[in-house]
């Protein structure tokens, strides 16, 4: 039997976030002069460099691939575990390790992957320095602060709500992981272990998900 998980977090989520939606409608509206954040190429790969707000230092290899309908963060965390976590567009997610460990997750949300427009109608907040960069900055829902290169309009740094934070190493627009990555290890479809889920799936890690559901919610106003 596979474990499967529907947080209700995500529906509390999204009730939190029409609610602040709305209310943000009313009292503030982008000026039609500010600049619009550039949408995301369909396919690039990125590494970050991530912190959470534990202290906990990570390295992403973030493979996004809307034409595909799939999103893979490949996290190895500091002198710790590597972790995959493998999105489809159909809300499944698959977290595992492809160590002696063998240890799989799959997870079941409402929300597909990030379109390549999920930052529109993000909040203009203007322009600031980042790591050394000009950035142009935009807050979206309360949920993530994006800094892009007001110049080349890349990606610089973002920060989520939670104070996890990432700075962009590397964004190769048009690279693709190849198909054979993008299969899940064969102990995802067999009997899972025991395990408390939250052990193993962090919340750090389902920020993606959460993400998605935060920028639905926010382009249905
Ligand atoms: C990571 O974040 C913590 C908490 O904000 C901070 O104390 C620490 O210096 C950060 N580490 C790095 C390498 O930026
Ligand atoms: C979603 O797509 C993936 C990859 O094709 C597949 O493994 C998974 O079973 C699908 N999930 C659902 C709910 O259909
Ligand atoms: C409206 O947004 C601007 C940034 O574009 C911000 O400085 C201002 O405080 C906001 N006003 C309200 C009432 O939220």
């Amino acid at each position: 039997m596979l474990i499967s998980v529907k947080p209700i977090a995500i529906s509390a989520l999204l009730l939190l976030l029409t609610a602040s939606s709305l209310c943000f409608t009313l009292i503030n509206a982008s000026k039609s002069s500010d600049p619009i954040p550039t949408p995301w190429p369909k396919q690039f790969h990125s590494i970050l460099f991530m912190n959470n707000t534990k202290g906990n230092l990570q390295v992403v290899d973030l493979w996004y691939d809307y034409p595909n309908g799939r999103n893979f963060n490949i996290i190895q965390n500091q002198l710790g575990k590597r972790l995959y976590d493998l999105e489809w567009d159909n809300g499944t997610s698959y977290y595992y390790t492809l160590d002696a460990n063998k240890e799989c997750r799959v997870m079941h949300f409402p929300v597909g992957i990030l379109r390549p427009n999920w930052l529109q109608g993000g909040n203009y907040l203007g322009q600031r320095y980042m790591d050394g960069f000009l950035c142009n900055v935009w807050e979206k829902v309360d949920f993530i602060w994006y800094y892009e290169d007001v110049v080349t309009k890349r990606p610089v740094y973002w920060a989520f709500f939670t104070g996890m934070i990432a700075h962009v190493m590397t964004f190769e627009v048009g690279k693709v992981l190849e198909d054979p990555n993008w299969q899940a290890p064969v102990y995802c479809f067999k009997e899972a272990k025991e395990q408390e889920i939250d052990s193993f799936v962090s919340h750090d890690v389902s920020m993606g998900r959460l993400m998605g559901a935060a920028m639905d919610v926010s382009l249905l106003r």
